[in-house]
């Protein structure tokens, strides 16, 4: 039998992971577990897929959401300084404990990392996961399932360039779209804390034209936070923002604030930057056949951005969250590699 697939997407703001089938989303956050307190939902059953623990080498971690709303002590986000190091490989487990349904499997990983740690990281965040991995995950129910997971091989990619690989194969990971494989383009990745710029030219990956700037989407959230501080007094998780500013409001203390001019305001300004830079680091590549806008932040900012872009932009399939583009181009990644062999 051909051995599982998984791609992961680990961002400074999500994890994203997905076996082709299903997609997993969480807060790339974790944190010391603590004993919960008695609790009992009232109104529903106990969700389970809010309860993300494992344990590794004797310790206990919560992640994602659990993490933020329960680790009383410390929680981190990944570091940007240290992308490769214990941090990614517990999200990395984490959506592992969620995604595989066997305790002891071996699988195939596709992982991608951010421009600017690519050439340097690429190696040793191969090495750091492959090989076989033990841990245990822990439901809300605390029922504990022991993990024995092979990593057979890693493919490593630059981050951005999941999106393209997304158009360029199709779901079986044969190529379906000649035009990725022969022309030149641009993408811009708009992330949680980072935007990333890169170029596939024909289907490669090239370190020129590559860029990474702090110009992520909770610049703009930031931005957004510290208005409703000045009205309210209250220090607002940036995290929590995405759902009030998609609907351009949010209450507090029962009463409602209007988000609009100043999200419209911080948007323009961040989506402003961005073009800016791309048209920049694209200057003296006036043969860029097409740009392409993804990311979480991407979905936001697009219209934005693409007004003030020197180029043609393709706009990208409205079929999945902006977020999970990269993973998804991950797993076709996966399949183009080593699924043709084994056929
Ligand atoms: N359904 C959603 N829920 C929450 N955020 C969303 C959603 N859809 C889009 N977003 C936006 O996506 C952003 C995160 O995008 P993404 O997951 O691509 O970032 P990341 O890869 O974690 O960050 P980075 O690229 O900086 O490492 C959020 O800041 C938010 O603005
Ligand atoms: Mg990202």
């Amino acid at each position: 039998m051909a051995e599982t697939i998984i791609g992961i997407d680990v961002g400074f703001g999500f994890t994203k992971a997905t076996d082709g089938k299903d997609f997993l989303v969480f807060k790339s956050v974790y944190g010391e577990a603590v004993d919960l307190q008695y609790k009992e939902d009232l109104l529903s059953s106990p969700k389970n897929d809010e309860h993300l623990q494992i344990e590794i080498n004797d310790t206990s971690y919560f992640v994602g959401e659990l993490a933020e709303r329960q680790s009383s002590s410390r929680s981190f986000t990944l570091d940007q300084n240290q992308f490769v190091s214990s941090s990614s490989k517990i999200l990395v487990l984490a959506a592992l404990s969620k995604l595989l349904h066997e305790p002891e499997q071996s699988i195939r990983l596709v992982v991608g990392l951010p421009i600017g740690h690519y050439r340097q990281y690429k190696e040793d965040l191969g090495k750091m996961l492959k090989g076989t991995h033990t841990f245990s995950a822990i439901d809300a129910q605390e029922k504990q399932t022991d993990f024995k997971v092979t990593v057979t091989d890693v493919r490593v990619l630059p981050q951005p360039i999941g999106t393209v690989m997304d158009r360029l194969l199709g779901t079986q990971g044969v190529p379906k779209s000649q035009r990725f494989a022969t022309d030149k383009i641009g993408i811009i990745d708009v992330g949680f804390r980072t935007t990333d710029y890169t170029i596939s030219d024909k289907g490669r990956y090239s370190e020129r034209g590559s860029l990474t700037t702090r110009n992520g989407i909770s610049k703009a959230f930031s931005k957004i936070g510290n208005k409703l501080k000045e009205a309210c007094n209250i220090d607002i998780e940036i995290y929590r923002l995405f759902e009030a500013v998609d609907t351009g409001s949010i209450k507090i203390r029962g009463k409602a604030y209007d988000l609009k001019p100043i999200t419209e305001k911080s948007f323009k300004q961040l989506a402003t930057a961005i073009a800016a830079d791309a048209n920049t680091v694209w200057a003296d590549d006036w043969d860029i056949d097409a740009i392409m806008i993804t990311g979480g932040g991407g979905a936001v900012l697009a219209p934005y951005i693409e007004s003030q872009l020197e180029g043609v932009v393709i706009p990208i399939k409205q079929d999945l969250d902006y977020r999970l583009h990269n993973v998804r181009g991950y797993y076709k990644f996966g399949l183009y590699t080593w699924r043709k062999k084994e056929d």
